[in-house]
């Protein structure tokens, strides 16, 4: 198993990838090495978000969304698209729109992404709905929650359902990877859509802090499980304080075999893990969490870290 591919099949094993990494790097034979060596899967990291795709309304750009999928699709890759419908990264227009044309621009929204990649690619999912909910189980008060009410989640999923595109539906969060308010909330609605068809699968981004890792991974993946759905890793990455230390490489080897055996305790109801990202050195880690980085299992210099080793043992 001397790669994360080959030691996490079934599963695939994934990572975001961002049209900068692909055309700075395609003549860098680390990248592709690593790349097409080590991952099975991609989620392409920002270009298929709505400010991306439709900056405008009505007006669709899928040129970087295309260089990923197509990069995904030539080497065998599970390809998750990300995503439909989110506050973040969303174009401005969208925020102005109130009522039933809020709802017409999203309809369009999912259907025109949806059969645009159907025609064209493979995608193995979708997250429909990404990051719906607040900390303490409350909905997220986003410009749809505020103008169409809490419906637009499952009528979202509707939508999406009926572009027949083959790919699994998801919806995708943060901080419901433990037993707490948000993912109760989050398991509360995946049931209702479940037991309607609209949902498959829940993605957990797993973006942690090294030594503070939710203790019931296991156990909170379990019910999502038993709620009849797959699951995910789809975000993962274990940041800590920079420069790093030598008790907190160590510390993120056993976090990083935490989060793989509490996917693999679910057994095939786990299907992928993705890292956000290869390398250190294009990680949005630092950038967003400032002070801290080394969050990846590749150093900036494509070296493999402990974690990397520790990985794929666990596999
Ligand atoms: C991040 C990207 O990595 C950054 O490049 C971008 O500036 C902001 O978004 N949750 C998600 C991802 O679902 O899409 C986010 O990706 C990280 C948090």
């Amino acid at each position: 198993f001397g790669t994360l591919k080959a030691a996490a099949a079934p599963r695939y094993f994934g990572a975001a990838l961002g049209v900068p990494h692909l055309m700075n790097f395609t003549h860098d034979p680390l990248f592709d090495v690593d790349a097409v060596l080590q991952f099975s899967g991609a989620t392409p990291e920002n270009e298929m978000k709505w400010m991306n795709i439709e900056p405008e309304r009505n007006m669709f750009n899928f040129t970087g969304g295309d260089i990923v999928a197509a990069f995904a699709n030539a080497n065998d890759y599970t390809l998750r698209g990300h995503n439909l419908v989110w506050y973040s990264q969303l174009a401005p227009w969208v925020e102005t729109l109130t009522g039933e044309d809020l709802w017409n621009a999203t309809v369009n929204h999912i259907t025109t992404v949806m059969t645009h990649y159907k025609e064209d690619f493979v995608l193995y999912c979708w997250d429909v709905v990404n990051e719906a909910f607040n900390d303490d189980g409350t909905y997220r008060e986003n410009v749809w929650y505020t103008q169409l009410g809490p419906d637009y989640i499952p009528n979202a999923y509707t939508v999406a359902r009926s572009v027949n595109s083959g790919s699994k539906l998801y919806i995708n969060d943060y901080n419901t990877e433990g037993i707490n308010n948000k993912s109760d909330a989050l398991l509360t609605v995946v049931q209702s859509m479940k037991a309607q068809n609209l949902v498959d699968g829940v993605g957990f981004q797993c973006h942690f802090i090294v030594g503070e890792l939710p203790p019931d991974l296991e156990q909170n993946f379990a019910r999502f499980v038993a709620a009849g759905v797959e699951i995910a890793i789809t975000e993962l990455d274990i940041r800590m304080n920079l420069p790093p230390s030598e008790a907190d490489i160590i510390q993120q080897a056993k976090d990083y075999t935490t989060v793989v055996n509490a996917c693999l305790a679910q057994g095939e109801a786990c299907v992928g893990i993705t890292t956000w990202g290869i390398t250190d050195l294009y990680s949005w880690v630092p950038s967003t969490f400032s002070g801290t980085g080394y969050a990846l299992l590749f150093d900036d210099n494509y070296v493999p870290k402990p974690a990397y080793n520790s990985t794929i043992y666990a596999l």
